[in-house]
């Protein structure tokens, strides 16, 4: 098939464009960036050079190659403040909202006859019931004040894209990525917060985190550009795990200190709201559902071996 991926050149992207070349995929990869097309040509994909805020030029792009599919992994995500959540991901949320629409408008004018786009499958979920959740489990109706936009992003792209009826439209709510290139690797920002003991374990720390790593997200992908149905599934590994019980290990296997505990008044001051919530409320996520349906298995099953590989 010809495979359209924006955001080709990303954490994902990069893992992802030489796994759909190798299955024999033909793969036009987009950045906004000139000085980068070599790069997309040594993973494999013909560079296109489009802004995804832009809809004419991602009209263009998406116009002169006309794929079959389209794979939209557009993130913008930098240091995060999880006092300032939302501010520091409106350039992911216009990304989610104006670039999801961009990239659908310009996918329905060529008939490509699957859309595949990157959610999250973590935090979104409701605070209530069980710990871990399925496609079927409702996203959260009352998120952190700081994360309201951010969830609201999330529920606009999944919405345009699960109700495009021209297209087999699939949510993909990844865990949370970890592995080469992205902030969860060593050196990496995420891992060295925790190795100089910077992440404290907040309350109780029973927040319930899924992960994935980044290589299983990218096969889930190529599984799903190939034989998804139209829906949601979540790309989240075996092992969903309470803060209390990964942040532990995690530094442990960083040869760091126990992270600090504090009380959940203190992290309010220091994380925000958004970052009590993520460390004492969130709930994780199932795969049998991609596992079922997309006939998947992480080689990476669970983050307790895969933080240690990583
Ligand atoms: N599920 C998760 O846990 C998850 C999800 C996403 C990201 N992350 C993490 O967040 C960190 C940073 O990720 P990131 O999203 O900032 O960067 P990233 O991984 O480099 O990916 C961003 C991608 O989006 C493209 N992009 C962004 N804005 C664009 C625009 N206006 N027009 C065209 N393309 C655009 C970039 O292309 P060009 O720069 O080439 O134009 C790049 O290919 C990484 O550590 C990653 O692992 C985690």
């Amino acid at each position: 098939m010809r495979v359209f991926v924006a955001g080709a050149t990303g954490a994902i992207g990069k893992q992802l464009v030489p796994r759909l070349v190798e299955a024999g995929h033909e793969v036009s990869g987009m950045t906004r960036r000139g000085s980068k097309q070599a790069m997309l040509s040594e993973l494999g994909a013909l560079p296109v050079v489009a802004d995804a805020l832009d809809p004419d030029q991602v009209a263009d792009a998406v116009g002169r190659t006309k794929p079959d599919v389209i794979v939209h992994q557009l993130t913008a995500i930098g240091p995060l403040d999880p006092r300032h959540f939302d501010r520091d991901f409106a350039q992911t949320n216009r990304l989610r909202t104006e670039g999801t629409d961009y990239l659908l408008s310009a996918g329905q004018a060529v008939g490509v006859r699957r859309f595949v786009a990157q959610s999250y499958g973590a935090w979104p979920y409701v605070r209530t019931g069980g710990p871990v959740k399925t496609e079927e489990d409702p996203l959260d109706p009352s998120p952190a004040r700081e994360m309201r936009e951010t969830l609201a992003a999330i529920r606009h792209l999944e919405g345009v894209v699960l109700h495009a009826r021209w297209t087999e439209g699939i949510v993909l709510r990844y865990g949370a990525f970890y592995g080469p290139g992205t902030s969860m690797a060593p050196g990496a920002e995420q891992f060295e917060v925790v190795r100089k003991r910077k992440f404290p374990l907040v309350g109780d720390g029973g927040g319930v985190w899924s992960f994935i790593h980044i290589a299983d997200a990218a096969d889930a992908t190529v599984a799903a550009v190939e034989h998804g149905s139209t829906g949601v599934y979540n790309v989240v590994d075996d092992d969903p795990a309470p803060v209390a019980e990964w942040l532990p290990a995690l530094a442990q296997t960083l040869g760091a200190k126990k992270p600090r505990r504090v009380p959940r008044f203190l992290g309010r001051l220091f994380a925000g709201e958004a970052g009590v919530v993520m460390m004492t409320e969130a709930r994780g996520a199932s795969n049998a559902k991609a596992k079922r349906e997309l006939a998947w298995r992480p080689a990476h099953p669970s983050w307790r071996q895969g933080f240690t590989a990583a």
